[in-house]
């Protein structure tokens, strides 16, 4: 590992006209986080002195996806070389090495840029000279259009040629351009600064700078880095195909940390998902951002999750539904067709069958009779219902929020309950029942076609 100072410049200034998307392109989602946010979190364990991402005018959601690094603008879309040198002014002074970054190919790990950073200073086998320029390549299954890595003798590299601008000879070539750069710092402004665009795209390529570099007598060579993070998305098929890639990596952690997987395949994770061990998540799972779960927790098949904590023991689904707010304690248990929002379930309470709880405190060892609902919403504004510990909900039950149901207060099904009740008390509101002998089989009894 070298001991050079490192900066920066991540290239995010591109339409991504390909998305066929309102948004920019590294705005959209992997594992439940903006694309340039992965990319983000990897620089961050690069030590770098400087970093700055280069983005569009009209692209503030990017600037403050990645506040407080610093964002440049590069007013007009010129090219990938144009991009790099709008970020000129942050790399004023600085005389380490700079490593260029697409914010487009976010699955890149800090393992293989400290590769490049390495070879940007280890002498070719050839003729001992230390290269100026290290371009990241690799060999996708597709090579399709991405530029092509044209060596020279020896491990040089010669030039980078883009698919559109090469011959079927160079379009045959494997060896494709991830375009991640680590380059010299000292020369690579002047290098950039004779780019032109003579192109078929009719950009400013930073590609270009391999061709420039070697008019300079400057060294270019190639680090081949593993096809699987260096996959650029383009399009939405590519955006699936890393989105694949990283829930991989992530069900193989968790899987790593002790927790069954039933179906690995159908189990979709967020990039902040916390499992503890001995868990075990049956098939068809999502799980959306913020959710701890503890150890010995059992997740049944087709639940959503998000922004829940789930402590050790408790049990979840089949087919719930646990939103934003939720905690449920230990050995807590939420059934089928449950939905659970803002509200907690204390240690061994529990809500087995159909039923919402939104806005809720349910008190310890409580239970939630089946299709109970918290009727938390008036129209206008949100209440609390709160449930003490050993009450008892009978099925079926409409709670009006605000509304508080004392410790060991027993419901009786099918209660409409707008008032207080007090601990230990029977609540329970119901039409009169009526009975008439006999009525049933009169009925049947009458000619057809009288209704009384
Ligand atoms: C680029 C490379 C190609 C490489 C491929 C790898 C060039 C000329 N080509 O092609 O050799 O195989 O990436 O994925 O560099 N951007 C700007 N400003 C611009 C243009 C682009 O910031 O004016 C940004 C984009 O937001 C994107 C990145 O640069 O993050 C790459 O641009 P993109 O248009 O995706 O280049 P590719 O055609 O994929
Ligand atoms: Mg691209």
């Amino acid at each position: 590992m070298t001991n050079r100072k490192t900066a920066a410049i991540v290239l995010a200034a591109g339409k991504g006209s390909r998305m066929e998307s309102a948004q920019p392109k590294v705005m959209h989602e992997i594992a439940g986080r903006p694309l340039i946010q992965l990319l983000m979190a990897t620089l961050d364990d690069m030590n770098l002195e400087r970093l700055a991402v280069v983005i569009g005018g009209d692209m503030e959601e990017v600037a403050e996806a990645v506040a407080p690094r610093r964002t440049v603008i590069q007013a007009q879309r010129l090219g990938t070389g144009h991009a790099v040198m709008a970020a000129r002014e942050v790399m004023e002074g600085f005389d380490g090495d700079v490593l260029i970054l697409y914010g487009d190919t976010p699955l890149i790990s800090s393992r293989t840029l400290r590769r490049m950073m390495d070879a940007l200073h280890a002498p070719l086998h050839v003729d001992g000279s230390v290269p100026a320029v290290v371009v990241l390549g690799f060999r996708p299954a597709d090579p399709g259009v991405y530029g092509r890595l044209i060596m020279g003798t020896g491990d040089s590299l010669k030039a980078i040629v883009e698919a559109g601008d090469a011959t079927p000879g160079q379009l045959a070539v494997d060896l494709c351009n991830s375009g991640v750069m680590a380059v010299d710092g000292a020369v690579l402004f002047g290098l950039l600064g004779s780019i032109e665009n003579n192109n078929a795209k009719g950009e400013f390529y930073l590609t270009d700078i391999v061709s420039m570099a070697r008019s300079d007598s400057l060294t270019c060579a190639v680090v081949e880095g593993p096809a699987w993070e260096l996959i650029g998305i383009n399009s939405r098929a590519e955006l699936a195909e890393a989105e694949a890639i990283v829930q991989g990596w992530l069900r193989a952690r968790v899987m790593a940390g002790g927790a069954t997987l039933i179906d690995p395949a159908s189990v979709f994770l967020c990039h902040d998902t916390r499992i503890g061990r001995d868990v075990v998540i049956g098939p068809n799972v999502f799980f959306g951002p913020g959710v701890v779960v503890g150890n010995g927790v059992v997740i049944h098949p087709y639940c959503h999750i998000e922004g829940a904590r789930i402590a050790a023991g408790a049990s979840v689904g089949p087919f719930a539904r646990l939103r934003p707010g939720t905690t449920l304690a230990e050995d807590a248990r939420v059934g089928n067709f449950v939905e659970v929002k803002n509200a907690s379930l204390e240690s061994g309470a529990k809500a087995n069958h159909l039923s919402y709880i939104g806005d809720a405190r349910i008190g310890a060892g409580a239970n939630i009779g089946a299709g109970t609902i918290t009727c938390n919403y008036d129209g206008t504004e949100k209440h609390h219902t709160d449930i003490g510990a050993g009450a008892f909900i009978g099925s079926n039950t409409a709670l009006v929020a605000p509304v508080k149901i004392g410790d060991g207060a027993v419901i009786g099904a099918g209660s409409t309950i707008d008032k207080d009740v007090p601990d230990h008390a029977l609540a329970l509101t119901r039409a009169e029942r009526k009975e008439i002998k006999g009525w049933a089989k009169r009925r049947r009894a009458k000619p057809k076609g009288k209704s009384k």
